[in-house]
């Protein structure tokens, strides 16, 4: 059965051009509840790590240096049906398939600089939150 929490983060570029109230906005109209949320910096080790599914693909490098390049911001959020939900309101990886009243469709620049991460299952939404919150941090 799906569980209710996904995780996200605010992508550098976003963060740089001050769109953190205008996604969490677009994020809390949806009826998501923000569980977890900081302003945080990853190495490009750390951002490595976090991408590591994707470690063989053409562009990893080029994703762990943009993810690693400034401020981000993690959530762990909560809905009925989170993971499904939170990928239709971030919209299609490629900004330009990217429907309208997404976040994507606002606030993507390209296919790398795509403002936003949503986790694609319940079992990543999970190892994604936890390596950025601990217990503690999750109400
Ligand atoms: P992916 O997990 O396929 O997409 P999503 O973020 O929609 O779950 O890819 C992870 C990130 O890698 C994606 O948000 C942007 C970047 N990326 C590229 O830069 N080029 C590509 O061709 C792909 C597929 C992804």
């Amino acid at each position: 059965m799906a569980t209710n929490r996904t995780f996200t983060m605010i992508k550098p570029h976003a963060v740089a051009d001050n769109h953190i109230g205008g996604i969490t906005a677009m994020i809390e109209a949806a009826g998501f509840r923000i569980v977890a949320m900081k302003k945080t910096q990853l190495s490009a080790a750390q951002a490595g790590k976090f991408y590591e599914v994707h470690k063989e693909r053409p562009f990893y490098g080029e994703l762990c240096e943009m993810m690693s390049s400034g401020p981000i911001v993690p959530m762990i959020l909560e809905k009925e049906n989170a993971v499904a939900d939170f990928r239709a309101l971030i919209g299609a990886t490629n900004p330009a398939n990217a429907e309208e009243g997404t976040i994507r469709k606002k606030y993507a620049k390209s296919m790398g600089e795509n403002a936003i991460h949503g986790s694609d299952s319940d079992e990543n939404a999970a190892i994604e939150g936890s390596f950025f919150f601990g217990a503690i941090e999750q109400y």
